[in-house]
């Protein structure tokens, strides 16, 4: 795969064209250790280097940081690789709940600096605004974690423009990551937001989500595409993605090597520009 190199931001951080989203390693459904292992060597040998994980990202409380755990075990030795964590979900019983709190933000940071076996995150993003926390107490916390050099760049996910400018008053924020898909323009404001500051987008359920993401080709608009390209239907979704903004990394979601290797074939897509036109019709038509 030729996957030319592009800096986004001010940060340098960025350095590939598609990261590697690795939720589906730790959570419900995830393949044996060995086998999360080989995808993410399998990731690597692509030319993918950014490896985006949470503490979040485990069955419940009871094993934090699983993820981070596998990546760290996985990218041992292997120091093109950027790993971007989050902060700021739980997981009781299993359950998805917010803590948007300080205290908790510096605790789960601390952690993933042991289970990461990092002295600095490269890339700490607060992962969902706290509804039972003010915005900029969360982001507040973060800037000083930065502060006090337990971070190097500060991203936010799950935000609003409004939130944006608001973290912005506060940090130099150096990415948003929102879900966003060919199936789901909601956060496209925030996207092109992103674009006029020179701060990265990172667009998570590229594929349109875990449930979804192997029957997208099940789409008529998106499975003529992928004919006429002779690609799959998930590539096309991630060269749409990649064709949208400059400013765009996607981070597809994968658990087995073939998929993560499909992925990165996107690079070598080029949709025209009447593809791009009917790509952009999908979204309307699936929520008409
Ligand atoms: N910030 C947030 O709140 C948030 C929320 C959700 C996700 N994320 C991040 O974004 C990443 C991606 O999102 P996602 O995992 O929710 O959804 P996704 O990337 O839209 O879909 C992931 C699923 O796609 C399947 N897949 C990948 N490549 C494929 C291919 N070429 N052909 C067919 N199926 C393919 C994978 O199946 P297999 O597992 O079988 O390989 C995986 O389960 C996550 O891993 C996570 O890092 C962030």
């Amino acid at each position: 795969m030729t996957m030319p190199q592009r800096k986004l931001g001010s940060t340098g951080l960025f350095v590939g064209e598609i990261g590697m989203g690795c939720m589906p390693l730790s959570v419900n459904g995830r393949p044996p250790e060995k086998d999360g292992i080989k995808t993410i060597h399998a990731a690597l040998e692509q030319g993918i280097t950014l490896f985006d994980t949470a503490d979040a990202y485990c069955l419940n409380s009871t094993e934090n940081g699983h993820n981070e755990r596998l990546l760290a075990k996985a990218l041992q030795n292997r120091p093109e690789a950027i790993v971007a964590t989050k902060g700021g979900h739980i997981r009781p019983e299993g359950r998805w709940e917010t803590d948007g709190r300080p205290e908790h933000l510096r605790q789960a940071c601390e952690d993933s600096l042991r289970a990461l076996g990092v002295e600095a995150i490269a890339l700490y993003q607060f992962h969902r605004p706290d509804p039972k926390v003010p915005f900029a107490e969360s982001v507040g916390a973060v800037a000083e974690l930065q502060r006090e050099g337990k971070v190097v760049h500060v991203g936010l996910s799950n935000v609003s423009v409004a939130q944006l400018e608001e973290a912005r008053g506060i940090v130099t924020v150096a990415s948003v990551q929102n879900r966003m898909n060919l199936f789901d323009h909601s956060s496209m404001d925030v996207m092109k937001r992103c674009e006029e500051l020179g701060i990265a987008f990172l667009p998570y359920s590229p594929l349109n989500g875990m449930g979804n993401a192997r029957g997208i080709g099940s789409n008529e608009t998106l499975s003529r595409i992928a004919d006429r390209h002779d690609a799959s239907p998930q590539q096309i979704a991630i060269a749409w993605l990649l064709q949208l903004s400059p400013a765009i990394l996607p981070i597809p979601g994968a658990s087995k090597a073939t998929n993560i290797i499909n992925c990165a074939g996107a690079a070598n897509v080029t949709l025209s520009a009447e593809d791009v036109a009917e790509l952009n019709g999908i979204a309307a038509q699936t929520t008409a």
